[in-house]
């Protein structure tokens, strides 16, 4: 998705388009919806994602806007999320299992369940921009309630929803969500974050 509204990304030029063109929308039209092709098309993106010892500590639950899922989600938004996410197509509340189930059957390696399921979260909305539309991903929102409403068992944690859909009229939502997205975009320097030789001293090329 190539989109002219969005802020610039500083090193990102040479990244290839779909990394390069991903960011997190906050204006979705409200109108769009996403077809079952296209549903299966990102969970598919989710599945295929690696992970450690090819546990797949993953699960999602899919929420189209107006289905009950979608219901009981909203009612669990906090007050910063509760203006831009149901306007989009459809959410995908990411679930990763930590522990066991009471027949012992679990992740390989539970430390890296969160890892994993990031991972496949990633996959997903680098499927969601290959397929022209954008996906926000979000944790701020209720997740025991979420949980407990939708049967979500104990060994499982809810962590985010990722919000999908295309991008809207920034002139047709509340100034305080059309401003969320024009918000300069930031990233640590590479010498913050890449180190070579020993931790704190940074790559050099
Ligand atoms: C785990 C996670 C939780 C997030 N939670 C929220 C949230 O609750 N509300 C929100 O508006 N954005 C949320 N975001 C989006 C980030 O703020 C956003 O990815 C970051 O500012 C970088 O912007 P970009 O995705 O456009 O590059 C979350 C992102 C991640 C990965």
């Amino acid at each position: 998705m190539s989109d002219p509204l969005r802020a610039p990304m500083p090193g990102a030029e040479s990244l290839t388009d779909h990394l390069r063109d991903r960011w997190s929308v906050s204006v979705f039209e409200p109108t769009h919806t996403l077809d079952d092709t296209e549903i299966e098309l990102l969970l598919r993106a989710a599945q295929w994602a690696p992970s450690a010892g090819n546990g797949q500590p993953w699960g999602y639950l899919v929420a189209p806007r107006g289905s009950a899922t979608h219901d009981v989600l909203l009612a669990h938004l906090s007050r910063g999320n509760s203006g831009w996410v149901p306007r989009a197509s459809a959410v995908f509340i990411t679930v990763a299992q930590t522990a066991p189930d009471p027949d012992g059957n679990g992740p390989k390696w539970p430390t890296y369940s969160y890892y994993d399921l990031g991972q496949s979260a990633a996959h997903l909305t680098i499927q969601a921009a290959a397929m022209g539309l954008a996906a926000h991903q979000f944790a701020g929102f209720d997740h025991a309630a979420v949980g407990e409403a939708l049967g979500v068992p104990e060994w499982w944690q809810v962590m985010t929803g990722i919000a999908v859909g295309v991008h809207g009229d920034p002139a047709s939502v509340d100034p305080v969500d059309a401003e969320r997205e024009q918000r300069e975009r930031i990233r640590k320097p590479l010498t913050e974050i890449a180190y070579a030789g020993g931790w704190g001293q940074p790559w050099r090329r």
